[in-house]
């Protein structure tokens, strides 16, 4: 690895254009953030404080969701709102697109200190396809670049990996935070190892168990990923859901010994419709069940495993917890790593959203931004935003 360049490498900002890439992609229902759902925003607050502090003029770029074309469902407006509440209200201001006139006039009238929010990147493609003109306008509007999306920094695109060919380029605070405290838990991590494992998103998730079989002591999971390897090994998970392109992975994972699965599961017939769910040996789930949460005896062995760890790493909940009759699980895991005196790394955004309502999130050591980021860094891989800034050290 190489080095990163920090902002504070930067000599005199006062006056400077400097382009800021954030993560702020948060959950928003009905256009709002609502307290603890913020949890991307605040972690910037130390880099527009330091920026603004010194007097530059920051000109803010972020995407938010997975639009197609130009959609309003996906405006970053809420995230502006709610920026305004969070921040002095007085020095933000936003740009309803991300290139053109109104964002030219208004960068224009930026003074010092104060932050012009542009629109959703992704409302224009050449962002995700990385398309160089489109990099190149958007440095056009500044004078130096300051990535602090460590959450985003597993992409590929234009404001990531674009913009650093046209301006010189520094890491931010939470971006040299995140890359510190996960490349801890890369280099030196604490055994006996636990690594909890549930939630969506299983691709990712798959290749950071298979590079963490031969690194910890034990590997727990739950969640559609638990469905897939149980569904490998041939028992039937009723209507739950399966990742079917990961079959063939999951099968060579299905007896490892430092792999648990869940012995018991909660189900329901209807996810609409929910009454207490049942709960069920693995071997008698029946077709028309989903599985909704691990059961009692998972738990419980769950959390003896738990108990012994130096070190443990937990991305994703483990039922659906969307629903507040299948957060049980979830929930005893979350009392179990709390007891746990050992070093607690959490990441992903469903699952820190999940332990900030239950008021549990300032137990963790270390909570990441990252999502598939996160997960990707600790594979072991190069994350295509953070090589960009090490090829670039001052
Ligand atoms: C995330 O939510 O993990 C990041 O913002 C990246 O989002 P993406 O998976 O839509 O690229």
């Amino acid at each position: 690895m190489g080095m990163l360049s920090s902002l504070k490498k930067v000599e005199n900002l006062e006056g400077k254009k400097v382009i800021l890439r954030v993560d702020v992609n948060v959950p928003v229902i009905d256009g709002e953030i609502s307290e603890g759902a913020d949890w991307r925003i605040r972690a910037i607050l130390p880099t527009l404080n330091y920026l603004s502090g010194a007097g530059a003029k920051i000109i803010m770029i972020a995407h938010f969701g997975r639009p197609k074309g130009r959609d309003m469902n996906f405006s970053l407006y809420p995230v502006f709102s709610r920026l305004k509440e969070l921040w002095h209200k007085d020095k933000i201001f936003f740009s309803t697109d991300v290139i053109g006139k109104e964002t030219e006039d208004k960068i224009l009238h930026l003074k010092e200190g104060e932050v012009l929010l542009l629109e959703n990147l992704r409302f224009h493609k050449e962002e995700e396809s990385n398309e160089e003109g489109f990099s190149k306008t958007l440095a056009s509007y500044g004078d130096i670049f300051v990535n602090d999306a460590f959450a985003a920094s597993h992409r590929a695109h234009a404001s990531i990996v674009g913009l650093p060919k046209f301006l010189k380029s520094y890491a931010g605070f939470l971006l040299e935070k995140e890359v510190s405290m996960l490349g801890m838990v890369r280099a030196k991590p604490r055994h006996p190892l636990v690594l909890i494992m549930g939630g969506a998103k299983t691709d990712t998730k798959l290749k950071l168990v298979k590079d963490f079989l031969n690194k910890s002591e034990a590997i727990l999971l739950g969640g559609i990923l638990a469905n897939t390897v149980l569904y490998a090994k041939g028992f039937g998970v009723g209507k739950s859901l399966v990742e079917e392109k990961l079959l063939v992975e999951a099968k060579k994972i299905n007896n490892i010994s430092n792999i648990f699965l869940p012995t018991d599961v909660s189900v329901t017939e209807s996810l609409e419709r929910v009454k207490n769910p049942a709960v069920r040996k693995i071997k008698d789930i029946k077709p028309e069940e989903f599985v909704v949460d691990i059961g009692p005896e998972t738990i419980l062995s769950f959390k003896e495993i738990i108990k012994k760890a130096k070190m443990i790493v937990w991305n994703g909940p483990v039922g659906y917890i969307e629903l507040s009759e299948f957060r049980k699980g979830s929930l005893e895991i979350a009392k179990a790593v709390v007891e746990n005196s050992g070093e607690k790394i959490i990441g992903g955004g469903d699952l820190i959203g999940f332990l900030s309502e239950q008021g549990l999130i300032n137990e963790m050591t270390y909570v990441s931004t990252g999502g598939g980021a996160m997960l990707e860094f600790l594979a072991g891989d190069e994350l295509p935003g953070i090589k960009v800034l090490e090829s670039q050290s001052y």
